[in-house]
């Protein structure tokens, strides 16, 4: 069965063991409750690697006192089942007086990406971020760390650290991966009731329209204002942002931008949706 181990010294103990042997390391952090977007994270990362390390750690310093911190679905046997047939290496499962003793005065802020989009409305969110991966990177040490498009600003804000800090390790992301109706796979899509689960396609729907209409040179304020206001008669609300942004940088989009992401959040409910698409 899959090696689990939870405390710093035998994660150091079994990475080194690895390091000896001359392979290269793969890693892929995630919250857990995991679904086939983590897997194909995984199965990707052994295509790029040697051994694949997977962490489960529910980081309480990236949920605000208001958010699901405590509902956060935990399925430590089924994660690691599903890690064990994709072919991980080793599951880190750190506790959170490991990672966060009661003495603990750092952090990892990022500028430029984060400020804007869940940088506005998570205002937390992505100091919480940064300082766990960095955390997990100096604990695992991956010559290379997959992360999902789903989570699009945060991939760019793990590369912008990444870069600014020369952390020696390369930052690679995925695609979305998606249900048979679109909507992006998502943990959180357990809170959906069967109702909420059959509108929340809508939202990349309305993205792809957008999308469309920026591609054949529509006006792009009607075309993102049409996605609002469809979202909110299809049952979402509120619309936290549909925009588009320079798909590197995340800055503003203008006629000049050559790169165009677009990046939409809104609620259905009381469970918050993302998703973005190329444009
Ligand atoms: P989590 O939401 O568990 O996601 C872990 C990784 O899986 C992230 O890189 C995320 O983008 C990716 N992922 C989630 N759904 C996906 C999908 N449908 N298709 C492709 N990839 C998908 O993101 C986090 O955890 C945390 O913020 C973390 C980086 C672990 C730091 O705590």
């Amino acid at each position: 069965p899959l090696p689990r181990v939870r405390d710093l010294s035998a994660l150091r103990a079994a990475v080194s063991g690895f390091r000896h042997k001359g392979l290269r390391i793969g890693f892929v952090p995630t919250m857990g409750a995991l679904h086939e977007g983590h897997l194909a994270l995984v199965r990707h990362a052994k295509t790029l690697s040697d051994v694949v390390v997977v962490s489960v750690f529910v980081n309480p310093k990236q949920f605000a006192p208001h958010e699901d911190f405590d509902r956060y679905p935990r399925t430590e046997d089924k994660d690691a089942q599903l890690l064990e047939s994709v072919g991980a290496n080793l599951l880190y499962l750190p506790r959170v007086d490991l990672m966060y003793p009661s003495v603990f005065a750092s952090s990892v802020h990022v500028e430029g990406p984060a400020r804007e989009l869940e940088g506005t409305f998570r205002p937390q969110f992505f100091d919480g971020v940064a300082t766990v991966v960095m955390k997990l990177f100096n604990q695992v040490q991956p010559d290379v760390a997959i992360f999902g498009e789903k989570d699009y600003q945060q991939l760019q804000v793990v590369k912008t650290f990444v870069r600014d800090l020369d952390l020696p390790v390369q930052v690679v992301g995925m695609p979305t991966v998606r249900e048979a109706d679109g909507l992006a796979l998502s943990s959180r899509n357990a809170y959906l009731s069967a109702d909420e689960r059959q509108k929340a396609a809508r939202l990349i729907v309305e993205l792809n329209t957008v999308a469309k209409a920026v591609r054949s040179g529509g006006q792009r304020e009607k075309a993102l204002s049409a996605a609002k206001a469809n979202l909110l008669a299809a049952g979402f609300g509120p619309v936290d942002y549909v925009e588009l942004r320079d798909a590197d940088t995340l800055a503003m989009a203008d006629a000049q931008t050559q790169n165009l992401r677009l990046l939409a959040a809104a609620w259905l409910g009381k469970t918050r949706l993302i998703d973005n698409i190329a444009v």
